[in-house]
């Protein structure tokens, strides 16, 4: 009988992922022979731009593009990022010691704890949240405390309502506006708030803004609008979302100068940074924001106003929302929120995903991607709406 090597006791503080589970709900189903509209995975349906990825074609053909890239992000790109931020929020950025290229956000993300946590520090994660902000902090053996998000308070964390024991122990706070799941946005009052508790209590901040430019009407803040938050924080930003090039992998990381120095050293210490064909595509997508953007944000503004109209339509409590391509919902009976997905797959082939998946504080929701096209986005309202709670 061979012997069976023993593994790391660190991977076993994950759970299984979130979506991991749903596939294959959705593949059992599949296998049965039925169609399954799945608006549970925050995934665009819509391809990249047709000129982008023209462009990226050219790039991938160049020599002086196949060697290891600078793993801090390449001197055009970093570039790029900061004009960008200069003419979306009029925020200025340091290309050289304020910009940091990241292989997607969620890597970013999930080294960031590395670079600010001790063994036994407490993070604060708002309930509910993207699962991946645990990531770091659980491989860092530190503490996982959440904060929850109320409908109430407009799924911003009330400041006023956490212990300041808690804050004491506090090293990193993370913030996520426009949210997932719940398409909140945050405001400069909120923002002022918590840079001014951050530097009371000594903790950083990362506020992920990953879904900054799928918004409605008015474009949601950066935290850089507000003065001092460069002592205390971060703020990550991707093109995975803005651009639909959720596959290409590259996002960044821009404010305070150390951090953005450390994690630097430790992703050169782990990877070599992203292809730098992927990274010159970023960055001419990025130069071209104004041509591309609108009309991808227009396509996820009009499938919510239909959506949601439907939705509320069949009685659904739908909350209000700023920003992102998530409706977050409470369904017409009071039901937990993986009974009210198994029933809503079962009875009418449409799998979204249970609210208490980003934590116990989204127990009762459920979150709805509008990232199908709209012929099947508008038949799996007609499908919802049939369904005989
Ligand atoms: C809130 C949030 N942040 C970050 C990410 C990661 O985005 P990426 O790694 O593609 O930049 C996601 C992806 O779904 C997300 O929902």
């Amino acid at each position: 009988m061979s012997k069976k090597m023993p593994l790391g006791a660190k991977i076993n503080k994950f759970p299984p992922y979130l979506f991991k589970e749903l596939d294959k709900k959705r593949s059992e189903a599949e296998k049965k022979g039925r169609n399954i509209i799945s608006l549970a995975v925050g995934d665009p349906d819509i391809a990249t731009p047709v000129p982008i990825a023209r462009f990226a074609a050219k790039e991938v053909l160049k020599k002086s593009n196949h060697s290891y890239p600078y793993s801090k992000g390449n001197a055009k790109l970093r570039n790029s990022i900061a004009a960008w931020h200069k003419r979306r929020y009029g925020t200025k950025v340091d290309p050289n010691s304020e910009v940091l290229a990241l292989i997607g956000s969620k890597e970013g993300i999930a080294h960031l704890p590395f670079i600010v946590l001790n063994k036994g520090d407490t993070a604060i994660i708002p309930n509910p949240a993207y699962p991946a902000y645990k990531t770091g902090v659980l491989l860092s053996d530190a503490k996982v405390s959440g904060v929850p998000l109320k409908e109430e308070n407009g799924f911003l964390p009330d400041l006023d309502a956490i212990d300041k024991k808690l804050l004491k122990k506090t090293k990193l706070f993370f913030l996520n506006y426009p949210n997932n799941p719940t398409g909140a946005v945050a405001d400069k009052k909120f923002y002022t708030k918590i840079i001014k508790l951050a530097k009371k209590y000594s903790f950083w901040l990362a506020q992920d803004a990953a879904y900054s430019e799928i918004y409605f009407n008015k474009p949601p803040l950066s935290i850089f609008e507000i003065p001092g938050a460069k002592d205390v924080a971060v703020e990550f930003h991707s093109i995975s979302k803005t651009f639909c090039m959720t596959g290409w992998r590259m996002a960044w990381v821009i404010g305070n100068k150390d951090i953005i120095r450390e994690l630097g050293k430790l992703k050169e210490n782990m990877d070599s940074g992203q292809f730098n064909a992927v990274q010159l595509s970023a960055a001419y997508a990025l130069d071209n924001y104004e041509k591309f953007v609108p009309p991808l944000r227009k396509v996820f503004y009009e499938r919510r106003k239909k959506f949601v109209a439907a939705l509320k339509e069949s009685g659904w409590s739908v909350c209000p929302s700023g920003a992102s391509f998530f409706v977050w919902a409470r369904p017409p009976v009071k039901m937990s929120s993986i009974k009210c997905v198994y029933k809503m797959l079962e009875a009418s082939d449409v799998l979204a995903t249970p609210g208490s998946g980003f934590g116990s504080a989204g127990e009762g929701y459920v979150r709805f991607s509008l990232t199908v096209n709209d012929s099947l986005l508008a038949k799996a309202a007609r499908k919802i709406k049939k369904i005989k709670w």
